[in-house]
């Protein structure tokens, strides 16, 4: 039963033949989901950048992902607490210039509901201009994990909320496939607030001046793991231009706050070969919360 819903949950992922490849026939339901996604631990991928720690070193060389910012996309070294005194690492004291120091202080004051009332009536950027109305975010505001999208499409300038459209039945699916629900431990936001006209990419300085709507989101929810769907939310989340493609299975950091980065679900329903490596890093990124879990 319990392998029936997951079957079915990644048959709407489309990856019900990649599980089959993998594991070799249907009796292999149980086998494919940890074999294919938990063959290392998290824990040697956030060492390998050399920093100290108690785990055993990884002799591998490892790529540093391609960044072109090179302020904020680190691999992660240190998630084990860092001993007092440690030097603050540069990514987590170097943040973007959000346009406006004042407006930014302000948000980052903010509660609840000042923020949401806020961002509802912002008028900061080009983007309030064609929009129906601003899409704050939906979720558990005390979840562990926080989902980070690109902008609205059309139909979540519609309803006001992330991910109500085709994109997001894609998203729900996929956080079905890892054991997570939308409003359940799990938050769900934006880079920009706003619905980009035509539905094109949010420009850089669209991304920086709804920035500080997302760091205080952020602030608010304290997630244990953040996870960038696609290169404008990683922009938004590391201020850092990086390739998905060359950033996949590695743990950056934003702050404290570790960051998965995968493929955004509207590419995967125009590219699903890519299905399967966004399950991959889901798991990547499942696996890491549960090492967390585990050191807190
Ligand atoms: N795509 C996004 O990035 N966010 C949404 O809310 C909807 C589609």
């Amino acid at each position: 039963m319990r392998y029936a819903r997951r079957d079915a949950v990644l048959r709407e992922m489309g990856l019900a033949p990649v599980w089959r490849l993998r594991a070799g026939g249907e009796d292999g339901v149980a086998e494919a989901i940890d074999v294919l996604p938990e063959s290392a631990p998290v824990a040697a991928e956030l060492d390998r950048g050399g920093a100290a720690s108690s785990l055993p070193a990884e002799p591998v060389p490892v790529p540093v992902p391609e960044v072109r910012s090179a302020r904020a996309a680190i691999p992660v070294r240190d998630l084990i607490p860092r001993p007092a005194g440690a030097a603050v690492p540069v990514e987590a004291s170097a943040r973007r210039d959000d346009g406006d120091p004042a407006r930014a202080g302000r948000i980052a004051g903010m509660d609840w509901d000042e923020l949401e009332t806020d961002i509802r009536a912002c008028g900061a950027c080009r983007l309030c201009e064609k929009r129906r109305q601003a899409v704050p975010g939906v979720g558990d505001r005390r979840a562990e994990w926080m989902f980070v999208g690109e902008g609205p499409g059309s139909e979540e300038d519609q309803r006001g909320e992330p991910f109500v459209g085709a994109a997001g039945k894609l998203l729900d699916a996929m956080l079905a496939a890892i054991g997570l629900k939308r409003g359940e431990n799990v938050y769900i936001a934006n880079a920009v607030k706003c619905r980009p006209p035509h539905n094109r990419t949010p420009q850089a300085d669209e991304i920086a001046t709804c920035h500080p709507y997302l760091a205080r989101q952020i602030e608010l929810v304290r997630p244990r793991v953040l996870v960038a769907l696609g290169r404008p939310a990683a922009l938004a989340l590391l201020d850092a231009e990086i390739s998905i493609g060359a950033s996949r299975g590695r743990v950056f950091r934003r702050g404290d706050t570790p960051v998965v980065v995968t493929y955004h679900p509207a590419y995967l329903l125009r590219n699903q070969a890519d299905k399967a490596k966004a399950w991959e890093d889901l798991c990547f990124a499942r696996r890491l919360m549960r090492e967390l879990a585990e050191k807190a």
